[in-house]
């Protein structure tokens, strides 16, 4: 397992993307522990983006439940109709927010939290398990260059669910 990330820090969203990619499959592939692959998923997009928040919140009993993550404290718990990454689930769709105020239900983790994009992550068999949650301190943060780059990281996952 590689000890260290390799990217270039001036890169751009897009190369980086490119960059930690590759490192992501190969650190999972040799691992068979999910939550073991989830923390250090977070710990890669954190590093390499620094982000405010990047974290998994996991279908468990009927409800989303905080999984790995990195940042500031966050809910344990939300349901399925509440908040942005509730809408992930219930939509199954990637949601973009450029500006968290203007999201209605939007659950305040950080009051640092200025935009947001969660991703639905699905199993094999095309069932929904989780999502993956990531949180910016500025505004409009996020773009279609995320929603494909962290497609592909939920991708991976999905692989070893
Ligand atoms: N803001 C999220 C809750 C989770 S935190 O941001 C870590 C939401 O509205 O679903």
């Amino acid at each position: 397992m590689a000890e260290s990330l390799a990217f270039s820090k001036t890169s751009g969203r897009e190369t980086l993307y490119k960059e930690i990619i590759p490192q992501i499959k190969s650190l999972v592939e040799g691992e068979s522990d999910l939550i073991a692959n989830l923390a250090n998923i977070t710990a890669v997009l954190k590093e390499a983006f620094g982000f405010l928040w990047v974290g998994f919140y996991l279908e468990k009993g009927g409800q989303l439940v905080l999984g790995p993550f990195q940042g500031p404290l966050a809910c344990t718990r939300i349901n399925f109709d509440q908040g942005v990454c509730g809408h992930a689930y219930t939509t199954q769709e990637i949601v973009i927010v450029p500006n968290v105020d203007e999201f209605p239900g939007h659950i305040v983790c950080s009051s640092a939290s200025r935009s947001e994009i969660v991703l639905p992550i699905f199993d094999k068999s095309g069932e929904i398990f989780g999502v993956l949650d990531v949180d910016s301190d500025r505004l409009s943060d996020f773009s279609e260059t995320d929603a494909q780059g962290l497609s592909r990281i939920t991708d991976i996952i999905t692989k070893i669910l």
